[in-house]
């Protein structure tokens, strides 16, 4: 998963999510259209185990409905809708997003899969995860560099858990400076990149150095500002998550 010399990889957050209402269809397939060379998104189980993708423990910000996720059952989840108010959308699925990221054919678009609340979870989120890569035929890749899927958590456990089972599979530990600052979990869990936040990164630059030392990419979030984008180029970061793809790869030009 190793970054390029001509600037960063460019990941949509939550898809094209400030142009279109995050975590729909309609965010991801604009997304793809301006170029995004990967997708992040946020997966949550439901109640009777389907993997949904909703950033927030509960549907009341981005639904018409209200509760919490682990709480419902998909068919109730995909009562709600998620859209913007004038343009509708459904509860989207990572399924859905697995083919629609394998149905584009312009380029090999990476899959960037964080789950929410392992802890909460035991080890149940990674694992059917896992088993919907496999069915998909993308849980194996050849390589990290050749995945189309990369599985990020803020917890050390769950990326852990993700080496253990599918060592092929390219991870990213997010959050924490503490987590890669000065050897730490990072190497302990062997997380393929380490996933500080842009403040993070504007704080301690050096962690592109410290990571790429043991061999790491950098994946940085959120990176919204034209003086950030800059940084992250200058500092040789590999990718970063940005809520509009378009517009970062127009300054990255
Ligand atoms: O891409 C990582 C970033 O999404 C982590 O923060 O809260 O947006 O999931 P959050
Ligand atoms: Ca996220």
């Amino acid at each position: 998963m190793s970054g390029d010399r001509r600037g960063p990889f460019v990941v949509a957050h939550r898809g094209a999510s400030e142009e279109k209402k995050e975590h729909t269809l309609a965010a991801y397939d604009l997304a793809l259209r301006e170029g995004a060379d990967g997708l992040e998104c946020d997966v949550r189980l439901t109640r009777d185990g389907h993997i949904v993708c909703v950033h927030d423990r509960r549907v009341d910000r981005t639904s018409t409905g209200t509760g919490i996720v682990s709480e419902l059952d998909y068919e109730t989840l995909k009562g709600f809708d998620y859209g913007d108010g004038a343009e509708p959308a459904d509860l989207l699925t990572l399924a859905d997003l697995i083919s629609l990221v394998l149905d584009w054919n312009s380029k090999p678009t990476k899959l960037f899969i964080e789950t929410k609340h392992p802890v909460r979870y035991g080890s149940l989120i990674e694992s059917k995860v896992l088993a919907e890569l496999h069915r998909f035929g993308i849980a194996q890749p050849a390589s990290a560099d050749h995945s189309r899927a990369v599985i990020m958590s803020f917890a050390p456990t769950a990326v852990w858990r993700v080496r253990r089972s599918a060592p092929m599979l390219p991870t990213v530990l997010l959050g924490d400076t503490s987590h890669y600052l000065g050897g730490g979990a990072a190497t302990t869990v062997g997380a393929t990149a380490v996933g500080p936040s842009i403040k993070s990164l504007r704080e301690h630059p050096s962690i592109v150095d410290r990571a790429a030392a043991s061999g790491r990419a950098t994946y940085c979030w959120t990176v919204d500002e034209k003086a950030d984008v800059e940084l992250c180029r200058e500092l040789g970061v590999g990718w970063i998550a940005t809520n509009n793809p378009g517009r970062t790869k127009a300054w990255l030009e």
